[in-house]
């Protein structure tokens, strides 16, 4: 996107050539400044408002624009103009690290947002997803909390290991994520080299109304590349823009990053039988049982031209959906519906989806007038109301969803108090999973970052490891220092009596 304006010279925003840049007028050679130097307030005034608020979560990113293309065919599962065989779609991508704020260092243990906006023919599609398949907690009632206990304390302005591991620790659904955080790829080398994921289940809908449940997937072509506490500390002393440096440059050399684009697919029969909920956003879908299906290609071939234009100013939502791709129960994704595009509205304000990098591709009219920042023609002296006698602003059936059966009475339901519920099997396979270096990393980097945290917190934790894998909590006991045979005790209470028995232990603050 290259400027289209002329800046070989100096004009002030009513396009009146500026005839003094550099000395502000006074009354006389060594007099006062005179209020009449409009071009100075002018100056000073944008200056003053050149900061927007950062985004609350997410805030140091880097974008790239580049092409989605299908390579395999799931017309089957959903009619997507977007992932019909051979199609080619433009794309937006913004990476990012989740709890530092604008300025935070790029190489920090953390999980990384991988947020997609497909500019499809049918409207903008947005896969805001992160680089791990699951995340902490499952009802958007607690993700405030999260944050609360992931940016800095209220009292020091520091980050606290105690808040983290104790609200982490006090969620057991928390463990599996922790453990990918904590694992080697807790802090990926740069954006290219780590996976992608949609985290949630979303819907499929193809031509004959019919759903599917689906998880998104994308692998890494350049291979997954870590690194370790010690490397990144190294790094962070030089460069706290690592990431940032590494996405740009590869683009500029024409070394295109790129990821294969698979799905996972559920019918609606098998997950209402399903031994678990499909829609827990803390589990993951066996990919025995629902094996990954390959569809395409993402690859990132273009750097933006202004980084506060097109990356700073992207704004993505799970709403943006598109026909044939639709959403699921999962608790935690319908809080977020309502989530992204409030901050959006606050962090750009009303008419954010105007800016271009957030416009979609298609021919469009979505219907809202006026507001601040309408620098379009506002759809003119077209009438403002639907029914109407003129053919105007017709809804599109067509778009409909099939209806969806719902499960049981309204409630403040506990996902821990279904049967099938178990937090901790699935930690417990990624542990057993990992080879030796891999496990002792994950032992290595918990007891680091836990360094200063209270003993009934480490015992808390180091329980419900032992309860996701034996080896996972005796180890991790031994590199925390504390006793292995009250683990083992703390593990065999329910999660009510763990709490109970490793509560209020209240740390000096630092
Ligand atoms: C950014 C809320 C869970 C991925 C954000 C923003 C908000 C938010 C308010 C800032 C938006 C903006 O200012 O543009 C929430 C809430 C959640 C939740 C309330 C749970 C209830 C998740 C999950 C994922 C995720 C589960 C991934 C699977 C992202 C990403 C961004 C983001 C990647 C940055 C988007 C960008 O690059 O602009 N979230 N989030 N979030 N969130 Fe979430």
């Amino acid at each position: 996107m290259a400027s289209e304006f002329d800046t070989t010279k100096l004009y002030s925003e009513n396009g009146s050539p500026v005839a003094d840049n550099n000395h502000t007028l006074t009354a006389g050679e060594r007099g006062p400044m005179m209020l009449q130097d409009n071009w100075m307030i002018e100056k000073l005034a944008h200056f003053d408002r050149e900061v927007i608020p950062e985004r609350r979560m997410h805030a140091k990113g880097s974008g790239a624009y580049g092409t989605f293309k299908v390579t395999g065919d799931i017309s089957q599962y959903t009619k997507a103009a977007v992932f019909q065989p051979g199609a080619e779609t433009e794309v937006f991508v913004r990476f990012s690290t989740v709890a530092g704020e604008r300025g935070a260092a790029d190489a920090e243990r953390d999980i990384r947002g991988f947020a997609m906006k497909f500019y499809t023919p049918e409207g903008n599609w947005d896969l805001v997803g992160n680089n791990t398949p699951v995340f902490f907690l499952r009802d958007p009632k607690k993700f405030i909390d999260l944050n609360h206990v992931v940016k800095r304390d209220p009292k020091t302005n520091m980050h606290s290991a105690q808040s983290n591991w104790d609200f982490w620790s006090s969620l057991p659904e928390a463990l599996h994520q922790v453990t990918i955080v904590m694992s080697d790829r807790g802090i990926p080398a740069s954006y290219r080299h780590m996976h992608g994921f949609g985290s949630h289940t979303y819907s499929l809908i193809n031509e004959q109304s019919e759903r599917v449940w689906v998880k998104f997937h994308l692998k890494t072509n350049q291979g997954i590349k870590n690194l370790t506490d010690d490397e990144a500390a190294q790094i962070i002393a030089g460069d706290r823009e690592s990431h940032q440096r590494d996405l740009f440059g590869a683009i500029e050399r024409g070394e295109f990053p790129s990821w294969r684009f698979c799905i996972q697919v559920m019918d609606e029969a098998t997950a209402k039988n399903y031994k678990e909920n499909p829609f827990d956003i803390t589990k993951t879908w066996s990919q025995k049982e629902f094996p990954l299906i390959e569809v395409g290609t993402l690859e990132l071939n273009r750097n933006p031209e202004n980084y506060f234009a097109e990356v700073e100013q992207a704004a993505f939502a799970p709403t943006h959906l598109v026909p044939g791709i639709g959403l699921s129960p999962d608790k935690l994704l319908q809080g977020r519906l309502f989530a992204y595009g409030d901050a959006q509205r606050y962090r750009l304000g009303v008419n954010h989806n105007h800016i271009p990098v957030n416009r979609p591709r298609c021919p469009y009219a979505e219907f809202h007038r006026d507001g601040a920042m309408r620098t379009d023609g506002n759809f003119g002296g077209a009438i403002g109301y639907e029914p109407n006698s003129y053919g105007q602003w017709q809804q599109q059936a067509d778009a409909a969803e099939p209806p969806l059966d719902l499960f049981g009475p309204m409630d403040a339901w506990d996902p821990a108090d279904d049967p099938t519920d178990d937090t901790f099997y699935q930690p417990g396979d990624l542990y057993r999973l990992m080879e030796e270096p891999q496990r002792a990393a994950l032992i290595g980097n918990t007891a680091r970052n836990m360094e200063g945290v209270t003993e009934n917190i480490r015992l808390r934790h180091a329980a419900h490891c032992y309860k996701a894998d034996p080896e996972y909590g005796d180890r991790l006991a031994e590199a925390l220092g504390v006793d292995a045979v009250r683990v083992h005790e703390l593990a065999q209470m329910t999660h009510e009596e763990r709490m109970a028995a490793t509560g209020q232990q209240v740390p000096t603050r630092k």
